[in-house]
């Protein structure tokens, strides 16, 4: 994602993105995901960075969830981050109360926020998440990036120039307190996102580790493929999700005009064949390299393509073809953190 320089005269816009749906099938077995995540305002700086805050509007993401369950989604993305914990446990409780679906029906996952990344603070912020998720337990939680922030009320700290301040801490350290919540019941599996290949080899060899990252969440779509980082997570046994999956096409940060997915010539004459829409191609995608995939949308007759997609395939010559796209673009550089010692995106 894209974080601002601090605000000056900057004119506020009313933005709004989705929620985020993943799905993943297995067999005769479906796993699905709903991230949410609004943005409530983006104010844009001179220098056209932007700052948002990402936080739900109010009765969005709840409504997203309660139709994505109906729908049959039963696995949630969430994040302390994306500031509407509460209003999808909200979404939960009802569905929940209704008889729709049991708790042990579903999968939840949240993240631990960068500023949360001192050990006396995992906990903490693992337990807020929980009452706000109105949850016992989590199925899975992740770290959200490998850097850690100035711990605070403030979600991304920066300095005079835009910068995030980062924390003293060690991600090697925030793994252990993590590998804890195990331990107490509080979450089924732990893993990590936007890490690279050699920060996740530091974790697997930490002297005394515990508990393996079940799950690695990086950005993946045809301009970015990750082929190697994804090759490299599964041979070790660590499950892979794609967020940004259909290039978001409404992100709040600045992209060039060339980078659509969803108006990507080649990508639209693939759906074309297959009677389906380029989002339902670039989810497929995924779902065929064995990668849950986070589409998000709070529409609900998108929530509902986003979940037709099991029903075709794509032929090895198609999936070359979306693989092999020479463009590369990362939409979420974090560029405001290439200072912190724990960048993680100059390596892969
Ligand atoms: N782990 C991380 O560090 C990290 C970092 C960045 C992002 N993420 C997650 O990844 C998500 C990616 O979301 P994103 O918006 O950035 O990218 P995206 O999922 O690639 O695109 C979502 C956008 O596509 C639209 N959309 C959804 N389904 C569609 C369809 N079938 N046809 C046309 N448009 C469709 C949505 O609009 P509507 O909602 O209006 O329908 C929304 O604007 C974020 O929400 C965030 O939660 C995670």
């Amino acid at each position: 994602m894209a974080w601002g320089k601090p605000l000056q005269k900057r004119k506020p816009v009313k933005f709004s993105t989705g929620s985020l749906v993943v799905c993943k099938r297995k067999k005769n077995c479906c796993v699905f995901y709903v991230l949410e995540r609004k943005v409530l305002n983006l104010l844009f700086s001179k220098s056209d960075w932007l700052l948002c805050w990402f936080q739900s509007l109010q009765g969005a993401a709840r409504d997203a969830v309660k139709f994505a369950i109906d729908v049959g989604y039963r696995h949630l993305d969430c994040a302390y981050m994306y500031q509407n914990e509460s209003e999808i446990g909200d979404a939960l409780r009802q569905k929940i109360e209704e008889g729709v679906v049991r708790r042990e029906e579903l999968f939840i996952v949240s993240k631990l926020w960068s500023t949360f990344h001192h050990r006396p603070l995992v906990k903490e912020a693992c337990q807020k998440t929980l009452t706000a998720l109105q949850l016992d337990y989590l199925d899975l939680y992740l770290m959200h990036c490998p850097m850690g922030f100035k711990a605070g009320e403030e979600i991304f700290p920066a300095d005079g120039n835009g910068m995030i301040i980062p924390s003293n801490t060690d991600f090697l350290d925030t793994w252990e307190a993590m590998e804890e919540l195990v331990d107490v019941g509080m979450v089924k599996a732990i893993g990590i996102s936007n890490f690279n290949r050699k920060q996740i080899d530091r974790l697997l060899s930490k002297p005394g580790l515990r508990h393996k990252p079940a799950n690695h969440q990086i950005e993946s779509h045809p301009y970015l493929p990750q082929e190697e980082l994804i090759k490299f997570c599964q041979s070790k046994g660590i499950s892979v999700t794609a967020y940004c999956p259909l290039g978001a096409p409404n992100w709040p940060g600045s992209k060039p005009d060339h980078i659509s997915l969803l108006d990507d010539p080649q990508i639209k004459e693939i759906a074309l064949k297959h009677n389906k829409t380029p989002a339902q191609v670039l989810i497929r995608l995924q779902i065929q390299r064995n990668v849950s995939v986070i589409p998000k949308s709070v529409t609900p007759q998108r929530i509902e393509e986003n979940f037709k997609v099991f029903d075709f395939e794509l032929t090895a010559e198609e999936m070359e073809t979306l693989l092999g796209f020479k463009k590369r673009y990362r939409i979420c550089a974090l560029s405001q953190c290439k200072n912190h010692k724990d960048y993680p995106f100059f390596e892969d």
